[in-house]
C-alpha cells in the first residue's frame, strides 16, 4: 500500500497509496532568502525556533560583503533611528545598553551583529552573493535562483522550495533624476553610500532633500562646513519625540521638546537589573505609538491637535524671525502624509549663520554647482544627495513564474501583493513587508517579525500537509485592495504630498496598511489558507495522515500520547 514518490512528488496517474509515515511528519524543505538584513536575520532565528530540527535548509544570500542591510549601508553623519531605540530591537530581545533614546546607526548595526553572533546566524549566509533571477518550476515545486558573485561576477545557480524576499524596501539607493547630475566636477555623495574619505572642513556644500536622511545629515554637517545650502523642494513636519511620556520619566531637568537623550549609567543599570521595568518602559512607548494611529485620519481631532502642537513647536524651534523658512517648511498637508521625523537639531541648524535654505525646485546641475528654477547658480565644493531610494514596489531582481511571466509584467498596472507578503501566480514566494505593509507608522521591526513568522508558518503547512505549492488567490487581493482604496479615501496619505510611500508621486494608489501596526499584526498572525490556491504533492490531499500513528508513537513519548487527559480545560496540542 506504499506510494512511489519521484523528486518528492507523486505521479498524478498513480493510484493513491498510504504514506509510510506518522501524521503530519515534516518533509524536508529548502529555503533561500534574498538579503541578510533584519529580515534575513529574523528568518534564520524563527526557522530555527519554529521548524522541526533537521527538516530544513536555509541560505541567506547577501549581495554585500557584510550583513546588516540598512545599518551596514547607511553610514552618513547623524544616521540614527527615528523610533526610540528600545523599540528598535526584535520584540523578544531587549537591549538594556542603548546609549541614546534614538540610537545612532553604528550602535544599531552592533546590535544586529550581536544578535547574529548569539544566534549563530552567520552559518546560513553567503556574502557577496547577489540574487539576480528566480524562476519557478511548478512540476518540481522548486525555484531555480541565479546568483551573481559580487567579486568575480560569475553566475551560478541554486534551488529552493520556498523563496523569501528580505531585500528591504529602502535598499536600492539612486541618484536624483536631475539634468546634468553627472556634470558636477567636485565630489558627489549619496546619503546611503557615504564617502568617508571626503574632508568637509571649510568646504561649501549643497544638500538636496528634506526627507529623514537630510534631516539627520544637516545638523551634523552644519558643525563642520564653511557654508551649506539646503535645497528644499518640499516642506516637512518635524515632530516632538515619540514616546515622550516614558522619556520624561527618565530625564529630570531637560527641555521636554529635546529629541535626543543620552541614557545615564544609572538608567542603563536600572534597565539591566530590572527586566520588568525595562519591559514596561518598552510597552509604554509602543502602546503610545499604536494609540496615535488616529492622527492618520484626515481632519480627526488627533490630527488637528497634532498639527497644532507640531506647528507651535516648529515655530518655537526656528525662533524669532526666519518667516520665509517658517512659511515654506511647515506643510499645508497633514502630519503623517510623509514619514514624520523627530529631526534632532535640524530646525536649529537651518537658522545658523553658515546655513542657507533654498526653497523650490532644481533646474539642473552644472560643473560648479546647482542651478535652481529661478535661474540662479549656486556654486559649491561638495554635493550631497539625500534624495532617497528606488523604493521596492517590486523586487530589484527578476522573478519569473511557471508560465514564463515576470513579476514586472504581471504587475504592469502596479503592485499586486497580498498583506505585503504574497503575490498571485508566484507560488512559495514571500516578501517581508512589501507594498501594503506598515511602512509609515511606528517601528518596522514588529511587522518584519510577524511577516517572517507568517512565511515560516506557510513553510510548516508545506512541510506537514504534503503541499507542493500554494499561491494567493487574485480574488483575495481584489478584496483587500478594495478595502485599502475605501479606507484611504479619508487618510492623510492621500493628501497632496509627494512621498516614497506613493513611489515619489503626490497622487498614487496608497500601498500602506489600512490600520495601525498592531492591527496589521493581528491580521497576519494566522495565515488564512482559504485565501490560497493549494496544490498537493500527492493525488490525495489527506496523504499527510500517513500510517495512523502520531509522532509520539515513533518517539516513544508516553506523555505525548495523552496530552488531552488533564485536570482543567487548558489548551493542548498533539505533536
Ligand atoms: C537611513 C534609514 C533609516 C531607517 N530608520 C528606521 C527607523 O528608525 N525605524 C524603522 O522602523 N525603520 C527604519 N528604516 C527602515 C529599515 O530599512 C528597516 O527598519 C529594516 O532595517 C529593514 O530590514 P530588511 O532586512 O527588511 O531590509 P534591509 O535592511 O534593507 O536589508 C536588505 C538586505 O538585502 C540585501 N539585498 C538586496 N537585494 C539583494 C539581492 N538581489 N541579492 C542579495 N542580497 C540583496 C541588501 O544588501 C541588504 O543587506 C530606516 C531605513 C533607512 C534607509
Ligand atoms: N531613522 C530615520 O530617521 C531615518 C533616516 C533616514 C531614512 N529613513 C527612512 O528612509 C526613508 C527615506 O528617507 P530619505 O530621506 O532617504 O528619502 P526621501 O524621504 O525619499 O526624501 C528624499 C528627498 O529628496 C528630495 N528629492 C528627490 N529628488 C529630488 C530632485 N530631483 N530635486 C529636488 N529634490 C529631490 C525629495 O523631495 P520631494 O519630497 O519634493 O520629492 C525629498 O525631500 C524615510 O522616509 C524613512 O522611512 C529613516
Amino acid at each position: 500500500m506504499g506510494v512511489e514518490v519521484k523528486n518528492g512528488v507523486s505521479h498524478p496517474n498513480e493510484a493513491y497509496g498510504v504514506l509510510p509515515q506518522y501524521h503530519s511528519k515534516s518533509a524536508k524543505i529548502r529555503v533561500a532568502c534574498v538579503g541578510a538584513g533584519a529580515s534575513g536575520l529574523c528568518l534564520a532565528y524563527k526557522m530555527g525556533k519554529m521548524l522541526e530540527p533537521g527538516s530544513w535548509d536555509l541560505t541567506l544570500y547577501e549581495k554585500n560583503p557584510h550583513f546588516g542591510g540598512t545599518w551596514y549601508e547607511n553610514t552618513y553623519p547623524g544616521v540614527a533611528c527615528d523610533i526610540p531605540s528600545h523599540l528598535y530591537t526584535f520584540s523578544w530581545d531587549p537591549n538594556p545598553d542603548w546609549s541614546h533614546y534614538f540610537a545612532y546607526g553604528p550602535e544599531i548595526q552592533k546590535y544586529f551583529e550581536g544578535f547574529a553572533k548569539r544566534n549563530n546566524s552567520e552559518q546560513y549566509m553567503k556574502l557577496n552573493s547577489k540574487i539576480v533571477e528566480a524562476q519557478w518550476n511548478e512540476e518540481g515545486g522548486k525555484w531555480t535562483i541565479t546568483i551573481e558573485d559580487q567579486v568575480s561576477k560569475e553566475l551560478r545557480t541554486d534551488w529552493c522550495n520556498v523563496l523569501v524576499n528580505g531585500s528591504g524596501i529602502l535598499n536600492n539607493w539612486k541618484w536624483p533624476d536631475i539634468e546634468g547630475i553627472d556634470d558636477f566636477k567636485g565630489p558627489k555623495l549619496h546619503s546611503a553610500n557615504w564617502d568617508h574619505s571626503i574632508d568637509f572642513k571649510d568646504k561649501s556644500i549643497g544638500v538636496i532633500g528634506t526627507g529623514s536622511s537630510s534631516v539627520q545629515i544637516v545638523p551634523q554637517m552644519q558643525k563642520v562646513v564653511k557654508h551649506m545650502e539646503v535645497f528644499m523642494r518640499s516642506p516637512t513636519w518635524i515632530s516632538p519625540p515619540f514616546g515622550g511620556g516614558a522619556l520624561n520619566e527618565l530625564r529630570q531637568e531637560s527641555d521636554p521638546g529635546d529629541r535626543q537623550y543620552e541614557f545615564t549609567p544609572e538608567n542603563k543599570q536600572v534597565f539591566k537589573n530590572d527586566p520588568e521595568y525595562l519591559l514596561q518602559f518598552r510597552k509604554k512607548i509602543e502602546a503610545e505609538i499604536n494609540s496615535l494611529f488616529g492622527m492618520y485620519q484626515q481632519g480627526s481631532e488627533m490630527s488637528d491637535a497634532f498639527r497644532e502642537v507640531i506647528t507651535n513647536e516648529m515655530h518655537r524651534r526656528i525662533g524669532l524671525g526666519n518667516e520665509e523658512l517658517k512659511k515654506f517648511i511647515i506643510p499645508k498637508w497633514s502630519p503623517g502624509c510623509r514619514r514624520i521625523s523627530p529631526g534632532d537639531g535640524y530646525l536649529e541648524a537651518l537658522v545658523k549663520p553658515n546655513v542657507t535654505p533654498v526653497f523650490g525646485g532644481i533646474k539642473k546641475i552644472v560643473a560648479e554647482g546647482i542651478v535652481t528654477e529661478d535661474g540662479k547658480t549656486h556654486p559649491m565644493d561638495v554635493l550631497v544627495c539625500a534624495t532617497g531610494f528606488q523604493v521596492a514596489f517590486k523586487p530589484a531582481f527578476k522573478v519569473v513564474n511557471n508560465e514564463g511571466v515576470t513579476l514586472t509584467e504581471d504587475w504592469a498596472d502596479g503592485p499586486n501583493m497580498y498583506l505585503g507578503l504574497s503575490a498571485p501566480r508566484f507560488p512559495n514566494f514571500y516578501t517581508i513587508v512589501g507594498p501594503g505593509a506598515t511602512w509609515s507608522s511606528g517601528t518596522l521591526l514588529p511587522s518584519i517579525e510577524c511577516s517572517v513568522e507568517y512565511a515560516v508558518k506557510m513553510m510548516q503547512k508545506i512541510q506537514t500537509l504534503t503541499i507542493k505549492s500554494l499561491d494567493v488567490k487574485q480574488e483575495a487581493l481584489d478584496d483587500i485592495y478594495a478595502h485599502f482604496d475605501e479606507f484611504h479615501k479619508t487618510t492623510v496619505w492621500q493628501e497632496e504630498c509627494r512621498s516614497w510611500f506613493k513611489d515619489g508621486k503626490a497622487k498614487n494608489r496608497i500601498y500602506l496598511w489600512p490600520g495601525s501596526t498592531i492591527h496589521f499584526l493581528k491580521t497576519i498572525r494566522e495565515p488564512r489558507l482559504e485565501d490560497y490556491n493549494i496544490r498537493y504533492k500527492y493525488k490525495n490531499r489527506f496523504a499527510f495522515l500517513g500510517n495512523g500513528e502520531v509522532k509520539a508513537h515513533v518517539t516513544n513519548d508516553y506523555a505525548g500520547l495523552a496530552p488531552y487527559i488533564r485536570n482543567s480545560d487548558h489548551d493542548w496540542v498533539i505533536e
